[in-house]
């Protein structure tokens, strides 16, 4: 099939790349002509494990090209995935919708004959009932359909996640582009994905209330860890304990910082904005938002009663500092609170990230990069483990330093509290 996928971030690129590997012949547009240009050269914008090679493999064999001519790439598909930002909008939880409705209109300019419009983006209940208007006023519907086809990609493993899905949505109001989509995704569905198919308002909520679901796990097992630090019990055999029960399950069960990234802070405020809209209170997900946000002030006093309340020209090494592993995205990520208020509080901060150096530490006091684990890690007081990178997983600390009263906090969990105390040093976790 001859599809186009409307802006290049992770959902459009990996989406459109996993498309062309599919068989499909897939554009990816973009209206930033140097991602366009780089990615024709093989540069990929984000981090993303298996992305480059699926990338040079596919443009290679011309099933995958990039573009900024977006009226032409449209012309030339059947199918046209809707992939642009709908970040929050400034002062107001809600989405800002802006790019979204300029795909729609960019697109309605160019319909030469029927074509699929598939909002892929995260968009609030009824955005496709608006996108239909849209195009609408230029195209007469029998040429157009919209649907709504959420994506379930974590950063970090989205390739993964798209190959071998736990569930395609589709979200249409004809069947016929039903029948066309089920079709697209067959290669998908028939390694084991389960197809589910609704009409396109629940197809849009589906996607909110699996993110808010998923932020609400996370924010229940971290104030569960929170009474464990009070108890004397380890969080970890609460998960595991709560988590072989089928009706809760064991995933997004591990208690660490507040939750971060792109989505699920937007789309927990996004989705509570939609039911003010109308009139309805999801009280649970506004506890979940406020819950995370009350975190990182729970972990800036652990770190002070960790450090007996002497922050002052400690010597405070970071391991990691993006919101997760496996990615080099910073947004909502909890190091970018708990770096300030330690630089603030007069702590040498020395911080490692497989991904780099990152801007947003450029102008604290005190913040330096350090280009090893080894370097970062050496002088150190107190160690605190804040991303969980397999490159952490083993290291040994008592290689890289000398110092007898090293602490650590892992705040992943991800080392055995006895063995890290069996090194000589202290250690401190998250709900252990
Ligand atoms: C999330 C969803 O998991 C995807 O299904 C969804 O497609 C995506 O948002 C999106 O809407 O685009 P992502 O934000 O990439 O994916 O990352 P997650 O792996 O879900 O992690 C989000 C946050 O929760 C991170 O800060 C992570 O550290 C935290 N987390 C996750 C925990 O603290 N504990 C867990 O058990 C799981």
């Amino acid at each position: 099939m001859k599809l186009c996928m409307i802006g290049t971030g992770y959902v459009g690129l990996v989406s459109g790349v996993c498309f062309s590997d599919l068989g499909n012949d897939v554009i990816c547009v973009d209206k930033d002509d140097v991602k366009i240009n780089n990615l024709k050269k093989g540069i990929i914008p984000i981090y993303e494990p298996g992305l480059e090679e699926l990338v040079l493999k596919n443009y290679k064999n011309k099933r995958l090209n990039f573009s900024t001519n977006l009226k032409e790439a449209v012309k030339k598909s059947d199918i046209i995935f809707i992939c642009v930002g709908t970040p929050s909008k400034k002062n107001s939880n809600s989405a800002d919708l802006s790019q979204v409705y300029m795909a729609a209109r960019e697109i309605s300019k160019s319909i030469n004959k029927f074509k699929i419009i598939i909002n892929k983006s995260t968009v609030p209940v009824t955005t496709g009932d608006h996108v239909e208007k849209i195009i609408a006023k230029k195209v007469t519907r029998k040429y157009f359909s919209v649907v709504s086809n959420p994506e379930f990609l974590r950063e970090g493993e989205a390739v993964r996640d798209f190959i071998y899905p736990d569930r395609v949505v589709i979200g249409s109001n004809d069947k016929k582009s039903e029948k066309i989509l089920k079709n697209l995704y067959s290669p998908l569905i028939s390694k084991g994905a389960k197809f589910v198919s609704t009409n396109r308002r629940a197809a849009e909520l589906i996607k909110y209330a699996s993110n808010a679901f998923l932020a609400t796990k996370i924010t229940f097992i971290n104030e569960i860890a929170n009474l464990c630090e009070k108890t004397g019990i380890d969080v970890e055999d609460i998960s595991i304990g709560i988590g072989l029960d089928k009706r809760i399950g064991s995933r997004f069960l591990r208690a660490g910082p507040a939750y971060g990234g792109s989505c699920f802070p937007k789309d927990t405020k996004a989705i509570v904005s939609t039911a003010d809209k109308f009139k309805t209170n999801l009280s649970v997900i506004k506890s979940v938002i406020k819950s995370n946000e009350d975190r990182s002030s729970i972990l800036h006093k652990r770190v002070s009663l960790i450090l007996k309340n002497k922050i002052k020209n400690k010597k405070i090494a970071f391991l990691g500092v993006t919101f997760k592993a496996n990615t080099d995205d910073m947004r909502d990520s909890s190091s970018l609170k708990l770096i300030p208020y330690l630089s603030k509080r007069g702590a040498k901060i020395k911080y490692y990230d497989p991904t780099g150096s990152k801007k947003e530490f450029n102008k604290l006091n005190n913040v330096k990069f350090s280009k090893s684990i080894q370097g970062t890690v050496e002088e150190s007081d107190l160690i605190i483990i804040h991303t969980e990178w397999n490159d952490f997983k083993s290291i040994n600390f008592r290689k890289y330093s000398k110092n007898k009263d090293l602490i650590i906090y892992d705040m992943r969990n991800i080392f055995s509290p006895n063995k890290i105390k069996k090194m000589g040093f202290k250690y401190f976790g998250i709900g252990r």
